[in-house]
């Protein structure tokens, strides 16, 4: 009998449900904050990777997949999205000379790692790029874009760890990253063999080395919180302000560097412990160089990619209620349901998904198929709120209601939904 190779997985039917549950609730936040899909090739010249990710990272120096084309020209199977998405806008004129753009992709990625529970060779991500400006407001927009995702697919119990790690000046992370030589090269004897080569050539590598001896060497090293310039500091304020004001919690790990060379100011990751040694699920951060090195002019970005599988493990025993219903209507018939047909129109045109009985019998018939929808809100209209065009909006996890004028109803239900990231209890 053939089989898949290890780390090669079939997605079944029995999986697609939750599957599409996932990527649909990604593409709608996309839209939501127009972002546009972009399909970019499943391969590229592995200098694409190579200059883009860094040659001392993991990724590059063990994890690729390369080989050779028919004419001898190197080829890998994509590791990441990134670095395809910036080669793609620098090739194209036509997106590059706008002041701004917004990108989306789904697909899988291919690295050889080691395969365990959600560490796979081939794995799919659905990530976002945002380029054109250095405003913080950007990197709040990718973060708050992931979290409202795991919101929606029901993800709830997870840490959103956020770092900047500055930018390459004397003054700066290059000034931290001298420290942090000295300090580890003074402790040579208790790092593991790859962080005795990472010393010389990449530190920074060895704050995200999972060994204990290295692990345990960290927790003494100095911080790069101490050490950013002051613009690099004023953008780590804006973001975290961004993220104060939305109320999407945050810790802050001034130790988070990824295993990626391009980041510049922001990293972040969404963790949670139910994924064993693989805990993150999602991560990004700001890339303000990676253009340049492609060719481009110089141009700001941020952006976050997340693990397609990882989510399905996290969703699967989730809190169907996250994934349900918006709004049920509940009516009395009559007027009532006139108003109620009006008023789910309304919700539907403001992205919220609305389900009604036309035919409704007794309010604790509607109220019965509100519960069986999952529904997050029930809106009532009855003859009193018919007669005075209101509705009551009930919060089914709460249980609090109120009586609104109806034209309120879609801001106070917005209002509430953890899409927009100031949902009930935040993380
Ligand atoms: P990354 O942290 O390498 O970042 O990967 C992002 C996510 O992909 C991870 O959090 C994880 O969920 C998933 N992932 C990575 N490797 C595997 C694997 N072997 N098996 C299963 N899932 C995996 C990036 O890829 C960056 N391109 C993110 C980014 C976008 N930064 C800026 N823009």
């Amino acid at each position: 009998m053939l089989t898949n190779p290890p780390g090669i997985e079939d997605i079944f039917p029995d999986r697609i449900d939750a599957w599409n549950r996932v990527t649909g609730a990604a593409r709608e936040v996309f839209r939501l904050n127009n972002y546009r899909e972009i399909i970019i090739p499943v391969m590229e010249y592995t200098e694409v990777f190579a200059r883009g990710l860094g040659d001392e990272t993991d990724i590059v120096s063990k994890e690729m997949f390369t080989f050779e084309d028919r004419g001898g020209r190197s080829l890998t199977l994509r590791p990441e999205g990134t670095a395809s998405v910036v080669r793609a806008y620098v090739s194209n004129g036509e997106y590059n000379r706008l002041s701004s753009a917004k990108f989306y992709y789904c697909g899988p990625m291919f690295r050889a790692e080691r395969p365990q529970k959600g560490r796979l060779r081939q794995f799919n991500q659905f990530g976002a790029e945002f380029f054109g400006s250095a405003d913080p407001y950007y990197d709040y927009e990718i973060i708050a874009m992931m979290h409202a995702i795991s919101r929606r697919v029901g993800i709830g119990d997870f840490t959103l760890l956020v770092n900047s790690i500055g930018c390459p000046a004397p003054d700066c992370r290059g000034g931290y990253i001298e420290r942090l030589k000295s300090y580890f090269a003074d402790h040579r004897d208790g790092l593991c063999e790859d962080c005795g080569r990472r010393l010389d050539k990449n530190p920074l590598r060895i704050l995200d080395c999972k060994q204990d001896g290295c692990a345990a060497l960290k927790k003494g090293s100095p911080s790069i919180a101490d050490h950013l310039c002051g613009a690099c500091r004023e953008h780590h304020a804006g973001v975290r302000e961004h993220l104060d004001v939305a109320s999407i919690h945050y810790t802050e790990d001034p130790y988070l560097v990824r295993g990626l060379d391009y980041y510049t100011r922001t990293t972040f990751e969404f963790v949670t412990d139910r994924l064993g040694g693989q805990n993150a699920f999602a991560a990004g951060g700001r890339y303000d160089s990676l253009v340049e090195t492609f060719g481009g002019k110089p141009t700001p970005a941020v952006g976050f990619a997340a693990g397609i599988e990882r989510m399905l493990l996290l969703a699967g025993d989730a809190d169907a209620r996250a994934a349900g219903l918006d709004a049920y209507l509940v009516h009395s018939g009559g007027e009532a349901l006139h108003q109620a047909l009006a008023l789910s129109r309304a919700l539907r045109g403001a992205g919220i998904s609305a389900d009604l009985d036309p035919q409704g019998k007794s309010f604790k018939n509607q109220f019965k198929k509100a519960d069986r929808e999952s529904a997050r809100f029930t809106v009532i209209i009855g003859e009193d709120e018919a007669a005075e065009r209101a509705c009551t909006v009930k919060d089914m996890a709460t249980g609090e209601q109120k009586k609104i004028p109806a034209e309120l109803c879609a801001a106070t239900i917005l209002e509430s939904l953890p899409e927009y990231g100031r949902g009930h209890g935040s993380n």
